[in-house]
This record gives C-alpha cells, structure tokens and sequence, in this order.
C-alpha cells in the first residue's frame, strides 16, 4: 500500500539533502504534479524555491488565476510569466502535432530559461510522472508523444534536475497532493503544451478560444451531472476542436461551421483507457450548451467512443 504521508516526508529530506543552500526553480502549470512537486520543494528550501507558471495562453479558462491563488495559499515563492502572442506567434502556420509541440516546449524552454538564469538556480525540480517516462520512451520502449516535460532540456541550460515524484502514477501523486492539503488534488490531469493538443490543425486565438469554452462547458455539465447523481467523474473528459467543417442551418440560414468532439475516458495509469459511458441526457445539454453558446461557430458535437489503445487520450 502506498503512504502518501512516508512519501513526502521521504522526499522532503531528499530535497534538503540534495539541494542544501542552493537555488532551485520549477515550471509550475497548476497540474497536480507540478503543484506536488513545487510544494514539496517549497516546504524542504522556502524562498530558495522559485515557481514560475508560464501563461502561453494555452490554459484552460480561469486557470492562471486559480493557479496564482492555490501558490499564494500554499505559500510557494512564485512568478507568473504572460507570453500568450509568443506562443501563438511561434503555432503560426503549423499543423503537425509532433512540430508543435516541439515549437511549445523550445519556447516554453526559452521563457524559463531566462527565468532560471535571472534568480540564480541551479537546480530545476520536475513534477514528471512514471507514465510521462514511459511513453516518451525510455525503457526501449517506442515514443508515443514528445510529452512536454521529458527530455526536453537543453544541455547547455546546465541546469541539475529534481524529479520527485518521478516513480509516480498519478492516483498516487492525488493522493500526496491529498496528503498536503492541495487543492488541486482532484483536478482531471492536463497537458503540457496545453489546448494546443485540443486544437487539431492550426492553432489561432480564435480557434483556442472556441476549445477553451467548449473544455469549460464540458467539465461543468460533467461535474454538475456528478454532482446530482447522474454519474460517477470520469477520470479525464474535455473537448477537441477538430478540424472538419459541417453543413448546419441557425436561424433559418446555411451554416458552415467547426466540429467539437467530446471526449471522456476511464483509465488506472493513462496507458490504457476506455471511453466513459456518459448518460445519453449529459451529452445532450453538453451538446446544447456548445451549440448554444458558439453556435456562431460551431455546427456540430460529436462523442469519441475509441478506447486506448488504438487511439491516445488527447487528439494530439
Ligand atoms: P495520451 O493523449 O498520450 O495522454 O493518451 C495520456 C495522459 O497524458 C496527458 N498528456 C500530457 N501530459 N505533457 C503532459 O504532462 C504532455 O505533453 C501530455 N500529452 C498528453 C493527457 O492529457 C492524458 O492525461
């Protein structure tokens, strides 16, 4: 069984014990992991800790606030960094999942970099996961996804890594972040470069704005039928903005607008899931609501019914 208690108090000497009087500094998206991770950090160094949240203007709606105010509770050193028109700057033009990714992570290395280098750290403590290591491929397996967070940095940055929660599954790190008293113990797991993974083609302000409310009307129709009983959370559900266009007719006029597909899962680890069987009515007011709410733009809402594998959890 695991003891999220012994575990953080394990990993709190080893971070003392590692880092001494040094500086050390963390990439902080309001995740569970990181959050873990900066917290752990924070509690074994204080101020030496710094946790700098990127805001590529990739996040989810309300995220750079509520990730400001969870830091500020937990009394965590932090500095939030606003590079929206960097990122989507850098996203112009560019279609393939793999590139943009890589673009996101370079500029992402880029802002931190600078960062690192302005408070002196010598240390970069990462919330990497068991699963993230597995599916980008080390352990001789092939890589699935260039995941954000591993294996990303430049050799030059020169900078000694801090993994602690790096043999982790997730259920585990929820319940060290229990453990804790963070808040975010409960949130559903988020990726790296963000919506960007959510917006299939192109990434523009438009079409990540269009994905933002529809995340925010699925997690909140979701939560909201969670809560009146109609069905258990599933472990991962958001949407996709993909990019085929449909035919639909709003206010007596042809319409040719973009497709949201929802998207739920169950799954242990994230290596393996299968999609949530979500009440026919929940899908529907899902539906309503996005067409409802950017019905200017979107003509039509789908349910992803794949399990992985063949497919992944995210559409990128
Ligand atoms: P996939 O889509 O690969 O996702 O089945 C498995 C889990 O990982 C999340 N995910 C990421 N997490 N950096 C992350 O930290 C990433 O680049 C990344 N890509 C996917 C995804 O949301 C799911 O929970």
């Amino acid at each position: 069984m695991f003891d999220a208690g012994a575990f953080a108090d394990d990993q709190l000497e080893k971070i003392k014990a590692r880092i001494k009087d040094g500086k050390a500094i963390i990439a902080c998206s309001g995740g569970v992991d990181s959050v873990v991770c900066a917290v752990l950090a924070s509690k074994a160094i204080g101020d030496r800790l710094l946790a700098v949240f990127v805001d590529t203007g990739l996040m989810r709606k309300g995220e750079p606030e509520q990730v400001r105010d969870m830091l500020r509770e937990m009394n965590v050193n932090f500095k939030i960094l606003n590079e929206e028109d960097y990122f989507l700057d850098g996203l112009e033009g560019i279609t393939d999942p793999e590139k943009k990714r890589k673009v996101i992570g370079e500029r992402f290395i880029r802002c931190f970099e600078k960062e690192a280098r302005a408070f002196g750290a010598k240390y970069l403590v990462q919330g990497t996961i068991a699963p993230d290591v597995i599916e980008s491929g080390a352990g001789g397996k092939g890589l699935v996804k260039s995941h954000h967070n591993v294996g990303g940095l430049p050799e030059d940055m020169d900078l000694e890594l801090v993994e602690p929660v790096i043999d982790l599954y997730k259920e585990e790190v929820r319940q060290v972040a229990r453990h804790l008293g963070i808040k975010v113990s409960e949130r559903q797991p988020f990726p790296g470069p963000g919506l960007s993974v959510r917006c299939l083609g192109e990434v523009t302000k438009e079409s990540i704005e269009i994905v933002r409310e529809a995340c925010h009307i699925v997690e909140d129709e979701i939560q909201k039928a969670s809560k009146d009983g109609k069905m258990d959370l599933p472990w991962q559900y958001f949407a996709a903005l993909i990019p085929v266009r449909s035919t639909g007719v709003r206010n007596g006029e042809r319409m040719y607008g973009r497709t949201v597909a929802v998207r739920a899962v169950l799954t242990k680890d994230a290596i393996s899931a299968t999609p949530a069987r979500i009440p026919y009515e929940v899908l529907e007011s899902i539906s309503n609501r996005i067409t409802g709410t950017l019905g200017d733009k979107v003509t039509r809402v789908v349910y992803d019914v794949t399990s992985k594998p063949p497919a992944t959890i995210e559409w990128e």
